[in-house]
């Protein structure tokens, strides 16, 4: 993650919510590091520190801070005045535009190993601007897919593929835990996917476009960043589904295997043509069942000659061939056909997870470490239905 200007920002607010308990607390936030500026908000890195001693609850659920090595657990009910919590990150955003955000909402029910969870929140004006600004405080995880795919590819390497495979499995399992609330992601991309490299551990943040979709309810089409956007809402799909969030699952997969995005458009049609460089031209009942309306460039013309097996083949030379079947299952342009959060975990891509020999160094240790990808909840249980036998260590 790129680290930029030192800061060092402390204020003492009357009114900062728990998320756990909902319950208001008088607390100073130390900032002191900027850690990511998005389209809609800035991220720091910051310590919180009770004012009037916060529930012990809270001290059990975070880290050991940076700015003081105490140990939290010291089984009384508050915290003493110098002890830090975090650290965490904190997202600062416009508490009302036009455009309707449902980050707080939705980060307040969600709760799974790999979704970042939300700490605390609290409304702050800006003396800059004297607007109010909404800030979320959440875990803090050292990097994102974006940086660690850059980091490698400078050194003309990939991601190691045990490393990939476990990020794929956890951003498989986030999906499958969203998608089964209805929530869709909508901007799934690699720097909207946390990791910590040294426990190979993931979780998706940003659920700034966030939505739960509802049946039969349309939503806009012109979502996701466009790189990673669906086919279908290239073409104006307004009653599309969570596998918008497969899409963008599968090109992230893709792009820490080529180092690259793999479907690099520079404006919002020719993203098609470059869908349709590896799919081929998509079939007319594609754009029937998406957008009948739909009047743009259809690329009907073959821009390969071989097939599309071949095709994948070739772009993903280097790539091993139970990866490519994956990504044949993901790159799909009719949604139905397009593989669900529960037969990607299943796909024999994760076989070597499931061996109870399997171990992952982490980057420049030689120590190997465990990785507890299996612990599922029984309401991911309930979704993974017949597939959690294959999802077994054996
Ligand atoms: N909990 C976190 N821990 C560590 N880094 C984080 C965390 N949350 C966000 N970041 C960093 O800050 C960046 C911006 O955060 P986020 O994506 O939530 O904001 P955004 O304004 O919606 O971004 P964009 O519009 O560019 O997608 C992320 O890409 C990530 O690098
Ligand atoms: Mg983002």
């Amino acid at each position: 993650m790129a680290q930029t200007a030192a800061l060092v920002n402390e204020y003492t607010l009357p009114q900062v919510f728990s998320n756990k308990t909902s319950a208001p607390s008088r607390m100073t936030i130390r900032e002191y590091k900027k850690i990511g500026e998005g389209a809609f908000g800035t991220v720091v890195e910051a310590v919180l520190r009770y004012e009037d001693g916060g529930v012990l609850s809270e001290q059990n659920s975070s880290s050991k801070s940076g700015a003081s090595n105490k140990n939290l657990n010291n089984g009384g009910a508050t915290t003493s005045k110098d002890e830090w919590l975090g650290p965490f990150a904190i997202k600062r955003v416009p508490a009302q535009t036009e455009y309707k955000s449902r980050e707080l909402e939705i980060l307040r029910v969600v709760q799974h190993p790999n979704i970042v969870s939300l700490r605390f929140f609290f409304d702050k004006k800006s003396s800059s601007d004297n607007k109010i600004y909404q800030n979320l405080v959440m875990e803090c995880l050292p990097s994102n897919l974006q940086t660690e795919i850059k980091f490698y590819r400078q050194s003309k390497y990939t991601i190691p593929y045990p490393h990939m495979k476990a990020y794929t499995f956890q951003l498989g399992r986030a999906m499958l835990y969203l998608h089964g609330f209805g929530i869709s992601h909508r901007d799934i991309k690699p720097s909207n996917i946390l990791v910590d490299p040294n426990t190979i551990r993931l979780k998706i943040c940003d659920f700034g476009s966030a939505k739960k979709l509802e049946p039969n309810q349309p939503s806009v089409s012109y979502i996701c960043s466009r790189y990673y956007r669906a086919p279908e809402l290239i073409v104006g799909c307004s009653l599309y589904t969570t596998k918008i969030d497969i899409w963008g699952l599968g090109c992230v997969v893709a792009e820490m295997f080529l180092g690259k995005p793999i479907f690099q458009g520079s404006s919002p049609e020719s993203q098609l043509k470059e869908i349709a460089k590896l799919l081929g031209p998509p079939p007319n009942t594609f754009f029937f069942k998406s957008n009948p309306q739909y009047r743009g460039n259809m690329y009907t013309t073959k821009l390969f000659s071989c097939t599309i097996e071949e095709r994948f083949r070739q772009i993903f030379s280097n790539s091993p061939a139970d990866a490519i079947d994956l990504l044949m299952k993901i790159l799909v342009y009719d949604p139905e056909q397009r593989a669900s959060p529960k037969r990607v975990m299943a796909h024999a891509f994760f076989d070597e997870l499931k061996s109870r020999e399997f171990k992952v160094y982490p980057r420049g240790s030689s120590t190997p470490i465990e990785l507890q990808l299996f612990n599922f909840s029984d309401f991911e249980l309930g979704l993974l239905g017949p597939y959690k036998d294959e999802l077994k260590i054996h």
